[in-house]
């Protein structure tokens, strides 16, 4: 007899971008420079360092298991209610309680394809059906999804900006899908790199939430708060909508030095200004150097960028790493001839390019 659940063995695993130490283990190499994340090259903030360092006195302690200031101080800078708040150990944690909330066995969700793979990870352990709907111009196509909404669709996932292409959609394109699709659906909009966002055609998702619609706008402190390795993020929802998520949150699922670290993190004015000033200049840089060279990307709104190499991509990731550089081939989103490179300080993008030149 098989132990395993059947919908649990269509899942794979899901392999993130290889850890630095990993790869100059492997390959006797060092210095390895890692833009494979989408984490933020200038590291922590340091108010949100020294903030740990007070904390650690207490790590005898278990945290806050409402993370109360970390809460108050959210809502007071989003303006919402303090019941308009959950937060996950990282944002991949909500994605995950909320389908445990939300989806009954069966039930569908509509996601894009390629888009951020935890969605469909998230649906398939409570074995609901992911609807797979193909990107239009490596973009969430929202009309489609709309038509693919029907009397099963609990749950919708839109990233905006998507990973792993770093397009968005625009408030014009969500506010008539918003119209379009029934109250009951549950739209989940996952704004993980919403910090880096220049446009003002981007969705004001929580004022839906405002409006009393069926929306969770999700955040996280992993991208421009330099904080992946602490694990926070947060769902922003109606009140009664977190009071049925907090139903299966773990009590103590973010950690006391994640929360000292967010509040800080998050205080850090000038941190989070220098980390979008160096994403913008090092996104500039990488353009042009690509252009250069004749090799094609999508334009991105986020921290990284979605190259195509019009090759097969696998070995020249393997290639890249063996000159010190991590970066992600896109083989297990469907597109085989992509890399997705993470943004880096001055100095990392160039020694990108240079590796990229040389084994290409
Ligand atoms: C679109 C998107 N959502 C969520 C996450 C997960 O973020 P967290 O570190 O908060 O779990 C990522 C991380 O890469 C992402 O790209």
């Amino acid at each position: 007899m098989k132990l395993v659940r059947e919908n649990i063995l269509e899942i794979e695993p899901y392999q993130p971008g290889k850890p630095i130490k990993e790869v100059e283990r492997e390959l006797g190499i060092k210095e390895a420079v890692k833009m494979a994340s989408n984490e933020n090259p200038l590291g922590p903030s340091p108010r949100a360092v020294e903030a740990m360092r007070e904390a650690l006195r207490e790590v005898n302690l278990y945290p806050d298991g409402s993370a109360y200031y970390l809460k108050r101080a959210l809502a007071e800078h989003l303006n919402v209610g303090e019941g308009n708040i959950i937060f996950g150990n990282g944002s991949d944690e909500i994605i995950r309680m909320i389908a445990e909330t939300f989806l009954n066995e069966g039930e569908e969700a509509v996601i894009a394809q390629p888009a951020f793979i935890i969605y469909r990870m998230a649906v398939k352990v409570m074995n609901g059906k992911p609807q797979l709907v193909n990107l239009r111009n490596f973009t969430h196509d929202l009309v489609a999804m709309g038509e693919a909404v029907n009397e099963k669709t609990k749950l919708v996932f839109i990233a905006n900006p998507n990973n792993p292409t770093g397009t968005m959609v625009t408030h014009e394109e969500v506010h008539s899908f918003m119209n379009k699709i029934p109250e009951e659906v549950i739209v989940v909009f996952d704004e993980a790199y919403y910090e880096y966002i220049t446009r003002d055609d981007f969705p004001r998702t929580i004022d839906y939430i405002r409006h009393g619609r069926n929306v969770i706008t999700l955040r996280t402190f992993s991208k421009i708060y330099g904080l992946a390795g602490l694990r926070i993020g947060y769902g922003i929802a109606r009140e009664d909508l977190i009071k049925d998520m907090n139903r299966v949150r773990q009590p103590f699922n973010t950690n006391c030095l994640a929360q000292v670290a967010a509040l800080a993190a998050l205080k850090d004015k000038e941190h989070i200004e220098r980390s979008r000033s160096i994403n913008r200049g090092g996104k500039d840089f990488l353009y042009r150097a690509l252009d250069k060279l004749k090799i094609s990307y999508i334009p991105s709104e986020a921290n990284f960028i979605l190259i195509d190499l019009r090759q097969e991509a696998g070995g020249i990731c393997q290639n890249l790493m063996r000159e010190g550089i991590i970066v992600r081939s896109m083989g297990i989103y469907g597109l085989g001839n992509f890399i997705r490179v993470t943004i880096g300080t001055a100095e990392q993008n160039e020694k990108f390019i240079k590796a990229l030149e040389r084994v290409i």
